[in-house]
């Protein structure tokens, strides 16, 4: 655990991660998120299946406050799997509908990210010439696709996409969902538009902050020019890129006002894109919540609330509750530790930290370094991998 996170002992009960927290029009029961996962779990047209259903089902029973599905493709083209789920057409909403009913009725709010790859997807998988910003390989995935292609984008791609995403974001919203998470971390599509270090652009969307921070200001104003007040709208960021050149927690200081001001209910710091893959989904390398930090600075500039995310490990809601007493966050994303227990929340509050099924740290949930077509757990037994 990092030092600047003091870990308070069981008998304070997590009297931080107990408390109501409003997002916007939302009231979240607790200040425990499940970040969304590319899980690989949907049918294969990209719609809500049995199995997605069980899993987000399985963390709303476990006592999760705010629970993102996704993420949620805006557009067909550039798609690097064939099990994401879709929001780019009105037929997904049935299947969401269920989806957000089944979590919502158990008592945690529900989210979706809407998502665009960019130029961190697969020519020889998706077939598809990849749209960025600017003309640049991701230098990850051009190294392993042999016939990666990536264009810049032209004016009318940018309208497309700014389009795409808040139509999604009013499909999620007839569909049911809390909250719309718009998906600008880790190297995606709009993360490339926000950066210094993957945007070369020289017109309105490249150049100053205010340019590379504009298709996601003006995606945001859309969503909410057209939900009003129905829906929270959450922006999830990458606080350090860890890349030469990229975008680091200080330039957030112009950043948050900017979306502020077009509507957003809350942000969500992850950090990494491809080059700094470690940054994504850290591994027991880096210790515990090593990047509560960068939350807790992109917090001072922010009116509305902020989750943190990354490691936030601990038996039970210790390490969480520790950050939140911290002062460096609102809420608390917590990935594979939810992963390997969708219950850990409800035992948490029970005081049954000794029945919790412990994350091991071990990554092998990420199912794009082990080869695996879907995310497997080393330690829930109902997402084992087959044979083991
Ligand atoms: C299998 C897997 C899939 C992921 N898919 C996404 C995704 O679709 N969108 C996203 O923003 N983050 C994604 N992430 C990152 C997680 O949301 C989260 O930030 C990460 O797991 C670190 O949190 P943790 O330490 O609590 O697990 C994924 C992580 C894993 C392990
Ligand atoms: S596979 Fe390993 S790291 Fe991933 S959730 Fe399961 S125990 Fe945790």
């Amino acid at each position: 655990m990092n030092q600047d996170v003091k870990v308070k002992s069981k008998s304070e009960s997590y009297g931080h991660v107990f408390r109501e927290l409003k997002v916007g029009p939302v009231t979240l029961p607790n200040r425990i998120l499940f970040p969304t996962w590319q899980l690989n779990y949907a049918e294969t047209d990209g719609s809500v299946s049995g199995k997605l259903m069980k899993f987000f089902t399985d963390l709303a029973d476990g006592g999760c406050g705010l629970i993102m599905t996704g993420c949620a493709v805006v557009a067909p083209g550039g798609i690097p799997f064939n099990r994401v789920m879709h929001i780019d057409a009105d037929k997904y909403i049935p299947g969401l509908k269920k989806l957000f009913a089944a979590i919502k009725e158990r008592g945690a709010a529900v989210g979706l990210q809407m998502v665009h790859y960019g130029r961190q997807s697969s020519t020889s998988v998706s077939g598809d010439v990849l749209m960025a910003p600017s003309a640049i390989p991701c230098p990850v995935m051009s190294k392993y696709d042999p016939q990666y292609q990536v264009r810049e984008m032209t004016a009318e791609d940018i309208e497309y996409i700014r389009n795409a995403f808040i139509d999604a974001a009013g499909r999620a919203a007839e569909a049911g969902a809390d909250v719309v998470e718009v998906h600008a971390c880790h190297g995606y599509l709009l993360n490339e538009f926000l950066s210094p270090y993957s945007n070369k652009r020289t017109d309105a969307y490249g150049g100053s902050v205010e340019n590379r921070a504009r298709l996601i200001v003006e995606i945001i104003e859309g969503i909410r020019a057209r939900l009003i007040d129905r829906i929270a709208v959450s922006v999830r960021v990458s606080g350090d890129e860890f890349v030469e050149g990229g975008l680091k927690p200080g330039d957030f200081k112009e950043i948050v006002p900017m979306f502020e001001k077009a509507g957003i209910d809350m942000i969500h710091v992850s950090a990494g894109v491809y080059e700094s893959m470690e940054r994504i989904v850290p591994p027991k390398s880096l210790g515990l919540t090593p990047h509560v930090y960068i939350a807790g600075r992109i917090k001072q500039f922010s009116a509305v609330p902020v989750c943190a995310v990354g490691s936030i490990l601990s038996r039970g809601l210790e390490g969480a509750d520790a950050v939140l007493a911290d002062g460096k966050a609102d809420l608390c994303a917590l990935g594979r530790a939810q992963m390997a227990d969708p219950y850990l929340v409800k035992k948490s509050r029970a005081g049954r930290e000794d029945e919790i099924n412990q994350c091991k740290h071990c990554n092998s949930c990420t199912f794009w370094t082990t080869g695996d077509p879907e995310v497997y757990c080393a330690v829930n037994p109902d997402y084992k991998k087959p044979g083991l």
